[in-house]
């Protein structure tokens, strides 16, 4: 191959960065030209895109976000061309097309499962492509982790000692939200190293009588009660909590509210004080840390080398320190969820007292 392209997608996450560096010094290391392309598959649709240099990615892993932009909305077979009807429209063959007449001949997908199952049917329409999985969710089979979640972990973590320290101040209840949408690996990881004493995970409806008086037995002994719960957790038998629906998106449900709706249900049985904080956008914003920079690093260099050998059609990722392929797969690639019986973390925390509502 003497040119390829590479594009990140759905939501950001910190190492997007570390491993556009690592396919554009790859390439650049083997004469091969490296087309970059703008905001996701929103550019890849329209046409958006920017030759990279080795000037353009000096230090950038280091960097927050993506250079090169992320949408985590479109997707090129069911493609928005008309808001007001709602009409979408397969604009896969087209944007294959134009992107052939810029001389190139692969694609690096940096993304998560929603975005890389357009990278499987890109693949699949012909354009020899190789995935690479991202996600601060860290719900893909492909890679345990997933680029982002440990710095989105560091970040939970901090974010919880921070919230601690008022909370003890006060005598308070602060109920912390997570991000990870129906996956608690965030919520769980995060929940845990921050000392949690409660965690609430999607993959396990709670008890809500339960969860009280877990804050009243600690309350008696602590100044303080974390109660970690992820966005998409809910209590037995209630529906999940959903902030908003964004019609034009591909996944169009977006989590949020449920600490808000918890901190209230907390205080009104427990007569403990309490607040909540949603902690957002802050998860996955900042910049990397070093394990972010050395696994999108590894998985960039890997996935180029993957492409320009004519094995395409792959999702590359790390399993400890081994590098490691799978085939995109003939289904839908949908999110990995914990196990609560078998993860060994949750195994460990029920050890140490960490209430999960049960
Ligand atoms: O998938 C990554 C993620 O950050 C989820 O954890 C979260 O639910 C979602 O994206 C938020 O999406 P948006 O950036 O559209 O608000």
């Amino acid at each position: 191959m003497k040119k390829i392209a590479i594009m990140t997608a759905g939501g950001d996450c910190p190492g997007l960065n570390a491993a556009i560096k690592a396919v554009v010094m790859s390439a650049h290391n083997k004469d091969v030209q490296v087309l970059g392309v703008l905001d996701g598959y929103k550019g890849f649709v329209e046409g958006w895109y920017k030759e990279l240099t080795p000037k353009d990615v000096e230090n950038i892993e280091l960097l927050g976000g993506t250079i090169l932009g992320s949408s985590n909305k479109e997707c090129p077979f069911y493609y928005l061309v008309d808001k007001t009807n709602m009409k979408y429209v397969d604009k896969t063959d087209e944007a294959i097309a134009n992107i052939k007449k810029q001389g190139v001949e692969g694609l690096i997908v940096v993304g998560g499962d929603g975005t890389l199952n357009s990278a499987k049917v890109i693949s699949e329409r012909g354009l020899p492509t190789v995935g690479i999985p991202k996600t601060i969710d860290n719900d893909m089979a492909a890679s345990n982790p997933t680029i982002g979640f440990d710095t989105a972990v560091g970040n939970v973590v901090d974010a919880i000692n921070k919230v601690r320290s008022t909370a003890d101040s006060h005598r308070r209840v602060i109920v912390v939200e997570i991000m990870g949408r129906t996956s608690g690996y965030l919520t769980l990881y995060g929940g845990f190293a921050g000392c949690a004493d409660i965690i609430l995970l999607p993959e396990q409806d709670y008890d809500l009588d339960g969860v009280c008086e877990k804050v009243k037995e600690v309350a008696s002994r602590r100044r303080s009660v974390i109660v970690a719960v992820a966005e998409a957790a809910k209590e037995l038998g209630k529906a999940e909590t959903v902030a908003k629906m964004i019609n034009d998106s591909f996944e169009k449900k977006r989590y949020g509210g449920i600490a808000e709706k918890l901190a209230d249900q907390i205080e009104a049985k427990t007569g403990i004080e309490c607040r909540y904080v949603a902690l957002g956008h802050v998860q996955r914003g900042g910049t990397p840390n070093h394990n972010d920079i050395i696994t999108a690093s590894m998985l960039g260099s890997y996935a180029y080398e993957l492409l320009t050998m004519g094995e395409y059609g792959y999702i590359v990722g790390v399993d400890g320190e081994e590098l490691k392929k799978m085939e995109f797969p003939k289904d839908e690639i949908n999110a990995r969820l914990l196990d609560l019986n078998t993860h060994p973390l949750v195994k460990t925390a029920k050890a140490v007292g960490v209430y999960f509502g049960e």
